[in-house]
């Protein structure tokens, strides 16, 4: 029998607007679910990043909180922790992720370099382009089939790699970045396998190799569920294997680190460390705080040193699971096999009637939330869609996913349950869903800002806004 591996010691109240103030929220939100209050929202399932709740022993370390400038206590715990898990002797800590991609590709990366991934996350893509270089995704060819039970389809294309490193882009590749788990393609996992292929290939042709690895407690714990030989290894030494194997790391700690903020960038190499501190210090702080205060360093070491607890992430793989079960009762296919941190729902094929213009994904994010109060993420051609320069219309994501992520430790199952009752329900309705249509958005990152319009969908695909 799997169970949470703790009892609960603090609780917050839920909160259960009306069907009509949910309606009111959303139409005044402009039907965007970023604009909803936390106060409009009953299961928040946006994101898993800062959202976890921490432990006794993670409280009662921001007690021990060190605040000295330079030279903190706290930030001597921190670095024991990570360098125990990764071997890398420069523990560079920063205030969430994208700090930490942007210090290192400031100090690593010249304009006209490229960079290789098996999916860059949307803000390390960002701030990749951000110093001048190209950032390249070489997914698998398994990860395209969104249905198949492939265990490890957020694994690198090695062919492909090879290809590029070996080719005329070869001299221009600045870093390959393995994200694990691999967020943008379904928080799919990566085998210690393919991970290995990319050493090799990166020692072949000199290049560095870097982990993003946000989630690596729960990638290392589906390769001890799926990878032949890893059985019997506890998630800790494969996750240390696993940096073991490359030159540093970048992570925001907002997921494995089980703490409302913090981010991390880890490295071998002293000449680059040396520069990355340096621009650190001109964007996030001294190099033993990096941006975080000294409890902040205190709550993510004891995290770091829970997250990889098997209990602890057999209940979580489980709780995902049961949320992939529950959408697939009500006929809502997903993203096969369920990851960890998030089930995907495969609105573009649950949702035939409408097209990727018109925001199948959104369009199921909205109905749930109307259904029940229950926030999710779209993943597909709101975020991911660009505008035709032709003028037609968006050019479409390759996919049109809906994400349920889960922060860590704050749901229990009969939330779940509750999350299940409302997707049947969803469901029911779905051949009625409308579509969507932008009706002001910025020209970058519209997904966070845009205001939509709902637009009913007939079977001739005439259109007509909905009041
Ligand atoms: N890399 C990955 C794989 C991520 O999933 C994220 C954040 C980041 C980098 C950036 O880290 O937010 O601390 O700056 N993902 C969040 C999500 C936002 O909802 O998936 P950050």
């Amino acid at each position: 029998m799997i169970m949470e591996p703790y009892r609960i010691k603090v609780v917050e109240p839920l909160v259960f607007p009306t069907r009509e103030e949910r309606r009111r929220a959303l139409r005044e939100a402009g039907h965007n679910l970023f604009a909803l209050r936390s106060d409009q929202i009953t299961i928040d399932l946006l994101t898993d990043s800062g959202t976890s709740a921490m432990s006794a022993e993670q409280w009662a370390s921001l007690m021990r909180g060190d605040e000295t400038y330079a030279g903190a206590r706290s930030f001597d715990r921190f670095r024991a922790v990570v360098a125990e898990l990764t071997s890398y002797p420069h523990v560079i800590p920063a205030h969430q992720g994208r700090a930490a991609e942007s210090v290192l590709f400031s100090a690593l990366l010249e304009p006209g370099q490229i960079t290789l991934s098996n999916t860059h996350f949307d803000t390390t893509r960002a701030n990749v382009e951000l110093a001048g270089c190209e950032a390249r995704d070489l997914p698998c060819a398994e990860a395209a089939d969104l249905a198949s039970d492939y265990p490890f389809k957020g694994n690198i294309h090695l062919e492909h790699l090879r290809e590029v490193l070996g080719g005329p882009d070869g001299p221009r590749v600045a870093a390959v970045i393995m994200t694990i788990t691999n967020n943008a393609s379904g928080g799919q996992p990566v085998s210690m396998r393919n991970l290995r292929g990319v050493k090799d290939l990166c020692n072949r042709y000199r290049v560095p190799f870097f982990l993003d690895a946000a989630r690596f407690a729960e990638n290392a714990w589906l390769v001890t569920q799926r990878e032949a030989g890893y059985s019997q290894v506890p998630p800790h030494d494969v996750a240390a294997e696993a940096f073991s194997l490359a030159d540093g790391a970048i992570a925001s700690l907002k997921k494995d680190g089980i703490a409302n903020i913090g981010g991390l960038l880890a490295l071998r190499d002293d000449d680059l460390a040396a520069r990355c501190r340096n621009v650190l210090i001109t964007q996030e702080g001294f190099p033993t705080y990096g941006g975080l205060a000294g409890r902040d360093l205190e709550a993510l070491a004891q995290g770091l040193v829970e997250v990889t607890e098997p209990r602890y992430l057999e209940a979580r793989a489980s709780a995902t699971a049961h949320l992939a079960a529950l959408a697939a009762d009500a006929g809502i296919p997903t993203v096969r096999p369920t990851g960890c941190h998030a089930v995907y729902l495969d609105a573009g094929a649950f949702l035939p009637h409408i097209p990727a213009y018109r925001y199948p994904a959104h369009s199921l994010g909205c109905a749930l939330y109307l259904e029940a109060g229950v926030r999710s993420v779209e993943l597909g051609s709101l975020t991911f869609g660009r505008p035709d320069p032709a003028g037609g219309p968006d050019l479409p994501a390759p996919r049109e996913l809906l994400r349920l992520a889960l922060p860590r430790r704050v749901y229990t199952r009969s939330h779940l349950d509750f999350v299940g009752e409302a997707l049947r329900a969803v469901a029911r309705d779905a051949a009625r869903l409308p579509g969507y249509r932008i009706v002001d958005a910025p020209a970058v990152l519209r997904h966070f800002s845009a205001r939509l319009e709902p637009v009913a969908l007939d079977s001739g695909r005439k259109e007509a806004i909905v009041a």
